[in-house]
């Protein structure tokens, strides 16, 4: 059995960085899922699906080629043999991917997908619901936060337009798998911690 890091939290709370960080230093493979559902909603955009028509975003699913695999260590998804990086943090794709993930066809999709890179891979997985949800049995579970202003603050600084606050509320609140902190999670605020500060704190404790 593979070992899954479990990193969870808000929207800018600074845990992609841990996370990418942390999978370096072990030599795991570092497994994004917020791209996975960006991914998802790029596609839904680019065909001109309403993300809000649960119907429609599963038919278009059913007839696309969702492919994940690694490279460098890191996760990939191809649809239709289409790569959609370039798009992830288009406007548009900020503005759906909360309402895309409400949708538990997606969920369910996209779970299982995430599942099985632990098949083959020792996993960090960074996302909403990797702790409480896709992997609750994994006893190495973090929740990275900062507090509201650090994370618009962050987000900012990387030149993005991107309502965080309007994402969190829908990311919190929706019914399957909706962002909470998992029982046994240790929770780290990463306000006025450097990434190298978190990695550290969460390094600690997996020796323990
Ligand atoms: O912008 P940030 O890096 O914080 O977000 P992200 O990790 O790229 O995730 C984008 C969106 O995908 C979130 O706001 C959630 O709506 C959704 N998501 C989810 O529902 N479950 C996950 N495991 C990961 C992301």
């Amino acid at each position: 059995p593979h070992i899954v890091i479990a990193i969870d939290g808000p929207a800018a709370s600074g845990k992609s960085s841990v996370a990418r960080a942390l999978a370096r230093k072990l030599r795991y493979v570092y497994v994004n899922t917020g791209a996975m559902y960006r991914a998802v909603t790029w596609l839904a955009v680019d065909k001109g699906v309403p993300v809000v028509d649960a119907g429609r975003v599963q038919q278009l699913l059913h007839f696309t080629k969702v492919e994940c695999g690694v490279e460098d260590g890191q996760s990939t998804i191809l649809l239709d043999d289409v790569d959609p990086t370039p798009h992830l943090v288009d406007e548009a794709v900020n503005a759906n991917v909360s309402a895309i993930a409400t949708l538990p066809d997606v969920r369910r999709l996209l779970t299982e997908k995430q599942r099985a890179f632990a098949y083959d891979y020792d996993v960090v997985m960074e996302g909403r619901d990797i702790g409480s949800a896709v992997f609750p049995e994994t006893p190495y579970k973090f929740y990275v936060d900062a507090s509201p202003e650090i994370r618009a603050l962050r987000r900012a600084r990387q030149g993005l337009q991107d309502s965080i606050a309007a994402r969190d509320k829908v990311d919190s609140s929706r019914r399957t798998s909706p962002l909470v902190i998992a029982e046994d999670a240790h929770v780290i605020d990463s306000s006025n911690l450097t990434v190298e500060g978190v990695v550290g704190e969460i390094f600690g404790r997996l020796k323990q």
